[in-house]
Protein backbone atom coordinates (compact mmCIF):
# COMPACT_ATOMS: atom_id res chain seq x y z
CA UNK A 1 0.00 0.00 0.00
CA UNK A 2 1.64 3.15 -1.29
CA UNK A 3 1.54 6.07 1.40
CA UNK A 4 -0.73 8.90 1.02
CA UNK A 5 1.67 11.37 -0.40
CA UNK A 6 2.56 8.96 -3.16
CA UNK A 7 -0.41 8.94 -3.97
CA UNK A 8 -1.04 12.35 -4.53
CA UNK A 9 1.69 12.31 -6.60
CA UNK A 10 -0.01 9.50 -9.01
CA UNK A 11 -3.22 11.64 -8.93
CA UNK A 12 -1.22 14.46 -10.38
CA UNK A 13 0.29 12.47 -13.13
CA UNK A 14 -3.34 10.91 -14.25
CA UNK A 15 -5.10 14.78 -13.50
CA UNK A 16 -1.71 16.07 -15.53
CA UNK A 17 -2.87 13.76 -18.63
CA UNK A 18 -7.11 13.89 -17.93
CA UNK A 19 -6.68 18.02 -17.61
CA UNK A 20 -4.50 18.11 -20.38
CA UNK A 21 -5.21 20.03 -23.65
CA UNK A 22 -7.49 22.20 -21.33
CA UNK A 23 -5.47 25.08 -20.60
CA UNK A 24 -3.97 25.21 -24.38
CA UNK A 25 -7.33 26.47 -25.34
CA UNK A 26 -6.04 29.69 -25.54
CA UNK A 27 -2.49 29.97 -26.15
CA UNK A 28 -0.82 32.73 -24.37
CA UNK A 29 2.29 32.72 -27.11
CA UNK A 30 0.32 33.85 -29.89
CA UNK A 31 0.15 37.08 -28.20
CA UNK A 32 4.15 37.10 -29.21
CA UNK A 33 5.05 38.00 -32.96
CA UNK A 34 8.68 37.73 -34.15
CA UNK A 35 9.59 39.61 -36.91
CA UNK A 36 10.82 37.97 -40.19
CA UNK A 37 13.92 39.40 -41.58
CA UNK A 38 15.07 37.95 -45.33
CA UNK A 39 18.79 38.41 -44.57
CA UNK A 40 19.81 35.98 -41.88
CA UNK A 41 23.63 36.38 -42.95
CA UNK A 42 24.47 32.80 -41.54
CA UNK A 43 24.48 29.53 -42.36
CA UNK A 44 23.28 26.54 -40.76
CA UNK A 45 26.93 25.92 -39.52
CA UNK A 46 27.40 29.01 -37.76
CA UNK A 47 24.45 28.14 -35.42
CA UNK A 48 24.33 26.43 -32.36
CA UNK A 49 21.66 24.96 -29.92
CA UNK A 50 23.84 25.21 -26.64
CA UNK A 51 22.60 27.30 -23.44
CA UNK A 52 22.93 28.32 -20.49
CA UNK A 53 20.97 26.81 -17.44
CA UNK A 54 22.78 28.59 -15.03
CA UNK A 55 25.94 30.89 -15.24
CA UNK A 56 27.84 27.77 -14.72
CA UNK A 57 25.88 24.98 -15.99
CA UNK A 58 25.83 25.01 -20.20
CA UNK A 59 23.32 22.64 -21.70
CA UNK A 60 23.20 21.37 -25.56
CA UNK A 61 19.98 22.18 -26.18
CA UNK A 62 17.73 25.47 -24.64
CA UNK A 63 14.90 23.38 -23.64
CA UNK A 64 15.17 20.53 -20.84
CA UNK A 65 12.51 17.73 -19.28
CA UNK A 66 11.05 20.30 -16.05
CA UNK A 67 10.12 19.02 -12.81
CA UNK A 68 7.19 16.34 -12.42
CA UNK A 69 7.54 12.72 -10.75
CA UNK A 70 9.03 10.80 -8.23
CA UNK A 71 7.76 8.69 -5.09
CA UNK A 72 5.74 6.16 -6.37
CA UNK A 73 5.76 3.04 -8.19
CA UNK A 74 3.95 4.55 -11.21
CA UNK A 75 6.60 7.18 -11.04
CA UNK A 76 9.31 5.44 -10.82
CA UNK A 77 8.45 3.70 -13.73
CA UNK A 78 7.91 7.14 -15.30
CA UNK A 79 11.21 8.58 -14.09
CA UNK A 80 13.20 5.59 -15.46
CA UNK A 81 11.69 6.56 -19.12
CA UNK A 82 12.18 9.68 -19.04
CA UNK A 83 15.45 9.56 -17.22
CA UNK A 84 16.78 7.32 -20.44
CA UNK A 85 15.42 9.46 -23.05
CA UNK A 86 16.90 12.66 -21.52
CA UNK A 87 20.68 10.40 -21.46
CA UNK A 88 19.80 9.35 -24.87
CA UNK A 89 18.58 13.11 -26.04
CA UNK A 90 21.33 14.75 -24.19
CA UNK A 91 18.77 16.94 -22.11
CA UNK A 92 18.45 17.95 -18.82
CA UNK A 93 16.01 16.67 -16.15
CA UNK A 94 14.73 17.90 -13.32
CA UNK A 95 12.82 15.44 -10.96
CA UNK A 96 9.54 16.09 -8.92
CA UNK A 97 9.35 17.44 -5.70
CA UNK A 98 11.89 14.88 -3.53
CA UNK A 99 10.21 15.57 0.06
CA UNK A 100 8.01 12.39 -0.27
CA UNK A 101 11.21 10.24 -0.31
CA UNK A 102 12.31 12.42 2.75
CA UNK A 103 9.44 10.99 4.88
CA UNK A 104 9.16 7.32 3.05
CA UNK A 105 12.61 6.10 1.91
CA UNK A 106 11.11 3.15 0.26
CA UNK A 107 10.38 5.94 -2.42
CA UNK A 108 13.79 6.88 -2.65
CA UNK A 109 14.75 4.85 -5.69
CA UNK A 110 12.25 6.13 -7.66
CA UNK A 111 15.04 9.55 -7.49
CA UNK A 112 17.67 7.34 -7.82
CA UNK A 113 17.08 5.53 -10.99
CA UNK A 114 17.70 9.57 -12.53
CA UNK A 115 21.00 9.17 -11.80
CA UNK A 116 21.45 5.55 -12.66
CA UNK A 117 20.17 5.91 -15.95
CA UNK A 118 21.72 9.07 -16.61
CA UNK A 119 25.01 8.90 -15.25
CA UNK A 120 26.87 11.93 -17.28
CA UNK A 121 24.08 13.69 -18.08
CA UNK A 122 22.49 17.43 -16.11
CA UNK A 123 20.36 17.13 -13.31
CA UNK A 124 18.07 18.76 -11.28
CA UNK A 125 16.92 18.24 -7.71
CA UNK A 126 13.47 19.87 -6.72
CA UNK A 127 12.29 20.51 -3.53
CA UNK A 128 10.01 23.25 -1.34
CA UNK A 129 11.38 26.24 0.05
CA UNK A 130 10.46 25.84 2.69
CA UNK A 131 12.98 23.01 3.08
CA UNK A 132 15.97 23.45 5.59
CA UNK A 133 19.37 23.61 3.99
CA UNK A 134 20.47 19.95 5.30
CA UNK A 135 17.25 18.29 3.23
CA UNK A 136 18.23 20.59 0.44
CA UNK A 137 21.43 18.99 0.38
CA UNK A 138 19.97 15.48 1.05
CA UNK A 139 18.42 15.27 -2.25
CA UNK A 140 21.50 16.92 -4.17
CA UNK A 141 23.14 13.84 -2.71
CA UNK A 142 19.86 11.90 -3.59
CA UNK A 143 20.50 12.06 -6.87
CA UNK A 144 24.12 13.78 -7.61
CA UNK A 145 22.53 16.65 -8.85
CA UNK A 146 24.32 19.78 -10.63
CA UNK A 147 21.18 22.02 -9.66
CA UNK A 148 18.49 22.48 -7.17
CA UNK A 149 15.36 23.73 -7.83
CA UNK A 150 12.83 25.46 -5.27
CA UNK A 151 9.80 25.20 -5.89
CA UNK A 152 6.99 28.40 -4.84
CA UNK A 153 3.68 26.63 -4.96
CA UNK A 154 1.71 28.86 -2.13
CA UNK A 155 -1.58 28.67 -4.57
CA UNK A 156 -1.59 25.35 -4.91
CA UNK A 157 -1.12 24.82 -1.33
CA UNK A 158 -4.21 26.67 -0.46
CA UNK A 159 -6.41 24.77 -2.75
CA UNK A 160 -5.68 21.57 -0.98
CA UNK A 161 -7.66 21.09 1.66
CA UNK A 162 -4.25 19.16 3.36
CA UNK A 163 -2.26 21.60 2.49
CA UNK A 164 -0.41 24.60 4.17
CA UNK A 165 -1.55 27.32 5.75
CA UNK A 166 2.06 29.51 6.08
CA UNK A 167 4.50 30.79 4.07
CA UNK A 168 7.43 32.41 5.50
CA UNK A 169 9.94 31.49 3.44
CA UNK A 170 12.27 34.35 2.29
CA UNK A 171 15.17 34.26 5.45
CA UNK A 172 14.89 30.28 4.82
CA UNK A 173 15.94 30.43 0.78
CA UNK A 174 18.41 33.15 1.32
CA UNK A 175 20.15 30.71 3.76
CA UNK A 176 19.74 27.90 1.43
CA UNK A 177 21.43 29.83 -1.02
CA UNK A 178 24.26 30.34 1.11
CA UNK A 179 24.51 27.07 2.05
CA UNK A 180 24.65 25.12 -1.18
CA UNK A 181 27.37 23.73 -3.10
CA UNK A 182 25.12 23.64 -6.43
CA UNK A 183 23.28 26.43 -8.16
CA UNK A 184 20.39 27.22 -6.81
CA UNK A 185 16.75 27.88 -9.22
CA UNK A 186 14.10 29.19 -7.60
CA UNK A 187 10.81 28.67 -9.84
CA UNK A 188 6.98 28.67 -9.76
CA UNK A 189 4.76 25.61 -10.26
CA UNK A 190 2.94 27.58 -13.72
CA UNK A 191 1.23 30.65 -11.86
CA UNK A 192 3.91 32.83 -13.27
CA UNK A 193 6.27 35.22 -11.50
CA UNK A 194 5.77 39.15 -10.44
CA UNK A 195 8.10 41.86 -10.80
CA UNK A 196 7.90 42.28 -7.21
CA UNK A 197 8.58 38.39 -6.26
CA UNK A 198 11.57 38.67 -8.65
CA UNK A 199 13.07 41.75 -6.92
CA UNK A 200 12.51 39.79 -3.29
CA UNK A 201 14.25 36.76 -4.92
CA UNK A 202 17.45 38.69 -5.96
CA UNK A 203 17.28 40.97 -2.74
CA UNK A 204 17.34 37.44 -1.03
CA UNK A 205 20.65 36.21 -2.98
CA UNK A 206 18.77 34.20 -5.31
CA UNK A 207 20.32 34.30 -8.76
CA UNK A 208 18.21 31.92 -11.72
CA UNK A 209 14.75 32.04 -11.55
CA UNK A 210 12.28 29.70 -13.34
CA UNK A 211 9.23 32.18 -13.87
CA UNK A 212 6.76 29.03 -14.84
CA UNK A 213 3.80 30.55 -15.73
CA UNK A 214 0.32 29.74 -16.13
CA UNK A 215 -0.73 28.66 -19.96
CA UNK A 216 -0.04 24.65 -19.27
CA UNK A 217 -0.36 22.23 -16.44
CA UNK A 218 -2.56 23.87 -14.17
CA UNK A 219 -2.62 22.72 -10.49
CA UNK A 220 -5.36 25.02 -9.19
CA UNK A 221 -7.27 22.79 -11.65
CA UNK A 222 -5.55 19.98 -10.42
CA UNK A 223 -5.79 19.59 -7.16
CA UNK A 224 -9.35 20.99 -7.50
CA UNK A 225 -10.56 17.80 -8.93
CA UNK A 226 -8.88 15.98 -6.42
CA UNK A 227 -10.82 16.97 -3.68
CA UNK A 228 -14.05 16.34 -5.22
CA UNK A 229 -15.83 18.33 -2.01
CA UNK A 230 -13.18 21.72 -2.46
CA UNK A 231 -15.19 23.76 -4.71
CA UNK A 232 -12.10 26.64 -5.47
CA UNK A 233 -12.39 27.28 -8.91
CA UNK A 234 -11.90 30.68 -9.11
CA UNK A 235 -8.11 30.43 -9.51
CA UNK A 236 -8.24 27.89 -12.41
CA UNK A 237 -7.12 31.61 -14.22
CA UNK A 238 -4.92 33.18 -11.48
CA UNK A 239 -1.64 34.24 -11.94
CA UNK A 240 0.56 35.34 -14.66
CA UNK A 241 1.38 33.39 -18.17
CA UNK A 242 4.34 32.46 -19.50
CA UNK A 243 4.90 35.49 -21.93
CA UNK A 244 3.75 38.48 -19.09
CA UNK A 245 5.98 36.62 -16.71
CA UNK A 246 8.63 37.07 -18.73
CA UNK A 247 8.35 40.52 -19.39
CA UNK A 248 7.64 41.05 -15.74
CA UNK A 249 11.46 39.65 -15.29
CA UNK A 250 12.70 41.91 -18.13
CA UNK A 251 14.34 44.52 -15.77
CA UNK A 252 16.28 42.13 -13.87
CA UNK A 253 17.52 39.48 -16.51
CA UNK A 254 21.06 41.48 -16.25
CA UNK A 255 20.66 40.91 -12.27
CA UNK A 256 19.49 37.29 -12.26
CA UNK A 257 19.59 34.08 -14.85
CA UNK A 258 16.15 33.88 -15.94
CA UNK A 259 14.37 30.32 -16.95
CA UNK A 260 10.82 29.98 -18.67
CA UNK A 261 8.44 27.12 -18.22
CA UNK A 262 4.94 27.13 -18.27
CA UNK A 263 2.75 25.96 -21.01
CA UNK A 264 5.48 25.27 -23.33
CA UNK A 265 3.94 22.86 -26.53
CA UNK A 266 5.68 23.89 -29.67
CA UNK A 267 9.40 24.84 -30.61
CA UNK A 268 8.04 28.14 -31.80
CA UNK A 269 7.53 29.03 -28.14
CA UNK A 270 10.78 28.31 -26.96
CA UNK A 271 12.10 30.15 -29.53
CA UNK A 272 10.06 33.15 -27.98
CA UNK A 273 10.78 32.56 -24.44
CA UNK A 274 14.53 33.31 -25.54
CA UNK A 275 12.76 36.15 -27.14
CA UNK A 276 11.09 37.51 -24.33
CA UNK A 277 14.66 36.82 -21.94
CA UNK A 278 14.78 33.17 -21.29
CA UNK A 279 18.11 31.70 -20.96
CA UNK A 280 16.90 27.97 -21.28
CA UNK A 281 13.19 26.67 -21.37
CA UNK A 282 11.63 23.60 -19.32
CA UNK A 283 8.55 21.94 -20.28
CA UNK A 284 6.43 19.68 -18.21
CA UNK A 285 3.33 18.73 -19.03
CA UNK A 286 3.56 18.49 -23.14
CA UNK A 287 6.33 15.55 -22.84
CA UNK A 288 4.74 13.83 -20.04
CA UNK A 289 1.24 13.02 -22.47
CA UNK A 290 3.49 12.35 -25.30
CA UNK A 291 5.38 9.89 -23.06
CA UNK A 292 2.24 8.65 -21.55
CA UNK A 293 0.01 8.60 -25.03
CA UNK A 294 2.35 7.58 -27.26
CA UNK A 295 4.98 5.88 -26.06
CA UNK A 296 9.38 6.58 -25.55
CA UNK A 297 9.83 6.24 -29.26
CA UNK A 298 7.27 9.31 -29.93
CA UNK A 299 8.82 11.70 -27.16
CA UNK A 300 12.51 11.37 -28.82
CA UNK A 301 11.49 11.83 -31.97
CA UNK A 302 9.42 14.90 -30.97
CA UNK A 303 12.61 16.28 -28.83
CA UNK A 304 15.27 15.55 -32.19
CA UNK A 305 11.91 17.29 -34.23
CA UNK A 306 12.63 20.45 -31.58
CA UNK A 307 16.66 20.58 -31.78
CA UNK A 308 16.09 20.67 -36.14
CA UNK A 309 13.55 23.04 -35.81
CA UNK A 310 15.21 25.81 -33.24
CA UNK A 311 18.16 25.27 -34.91
CA UNK A 312 16.12 26.35 -38.07
CA UNK A 313 14.48 28.97 -36.94
CA UNK A 314 17.75 30.43 -34.99
CA UNK A 315 19.05 30.95 -38.27
CA UNK A 316 16.03 32.18 -39.82
CA UNK A 317 16.10 35.13 -36.63
CA UNK A 318 19.92 35.55 -37.83
CA UNK A 319 21.16 34.39 -34.33
CA UNK A 320 24.04 31.98 -34.20
CA UNK A 321 22.80 31.13 -30.59
CA UNK A 322 19.83 31.29 -28.03
CA UNK A 323 20.75 34.10 -26.13
CA UNK A 324 21.04 36.09 -28.94
CA UNK A 325 17.36 36.39 -29.50
CA UNK A 326 16.89 39.00 -27.21
CA UNK A 327 17.61 41.29 -30.14
CA UNK A 328 15.30 40.57 -32.18
CA UNK A 329 12.11 42.46 -32.97
CA UNK A 330 8.94 41.60 -31.61
CA UNK A 331 5.42 42.88 -31.85
CA UNK A 332 2.80 41.77 -29.17
CA UNK A 333 -1.01 41.70 -29.03
CA UNK A 334 -2.77 44.62 -28.41
CA UNK A 335 -3.54 42.42 -24.84
CA UNK A 336 -0.14 42.00 -23.96
CA UNK A 337 1.28 45.60 -24.82
CA UNK A 338 -1.52 46.80 -22.77
CA UNK A 339 -0.12 44.00 -20.07
CA UNK A 340 3.24 44.96 -20.14
CA UNK A 341 2.18 48.98 -19.98
CA UNK A 342 0.35 48.95 -17.29
CA UNK A 343 2.42 46.67 -15.39
CA UNK A 344 5.77 49.57 -16.26
CA UNK A 345 3.49 52.56 -15.70
CA UNK A 346 2.92 51.90 -12.12
C1 LIG B 1 4.62 19.25 -11.95
N1 LIG B 1 5.31 20.40 -11.54
C2 LIG B 1 6.14 20.34 -10.44
N2 LIG B 1 6.99 21.35 -10.15
C3 LIG B 1 7.84 21.29 -9.10
O1 LIG B 1 8.62 22.22 -8.91
N3 LIG B 1 7.82 20.19 -8.27
C4 LIG B 1 6.99 19.13 -8.49
O2 LIG B 1 7.00 18.15 -7.75
C5 LIG B 1 6.10 19.19 -9.60
N4 LIG B 1 5.24 18.16 -9.88
C6 LIG B 1 4.56 18.14 -11.09
C7 LIG B 1 3.85 17.00 -11.45
C8 LIG B 1 3.24 16.94 -12.71
C9 LIG B 1 2.52 15.68 -13.10
C10 LIG B 1 3.34 18.04 -13.59
C11 LIG B 1 2.71 17.99 -14.96
C12 LIG B 1 4.00 19.19 -13.21
C13 LIG B 1 5.20 21.68 -12.27
C14 LIG B 1 6.08 21.77 -13.48
O3 LIG B 1 7.44 21.63 -13.16
C15 LIG B 1 5.87 23.09 -14.23
O4 LIG B 1 6.28 24.17 -13.43
C16 LIG B 1 4.39 23.29 -14.60
O5 LIG B 1 3.79 22.05 -14.88
C17 LIG B 1 4.23 24.18 -15.83
O6 LIG B 1 4.83 23.59 -16.96
P1 LIG B 1 4.00 22.81 -18.12
O7 LIG B 1 3.49 21.55 -17.50
O8 LIG B 1 2.89 23.70 -18.53
O9 LIG B 1 5.02 22.54 -19.18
Amino acid sequence: MESQHAQRKNEHISLAEKLYGISHQNHPFDGVRIIHQSLPELSIQDVTLTSALTETIQLSAPFYIEAMTGGSELSLKLNQQLARIAADCDLAMACGSQSVALKHPDGIDSFRVLRQENPNGVLIANISAAASPEQVKTVVQMIDANAVELHLNVAQELVMPEGERSFRWLDNINEIVQRTDVPVIVKEVGFGMSQETIQQLINTGVKNINVSGRGGTNFARIENRRNHENDFDDLADWGQTTPESLLESQRFQKEAHVIASGGIVTPLDVIKCGNLGAQAVGVAGYFLNKLIREGDDALIQTINNWRVEIERVLLLCGCRQFNELTKVPHVLSNELQSYFEQRNTR
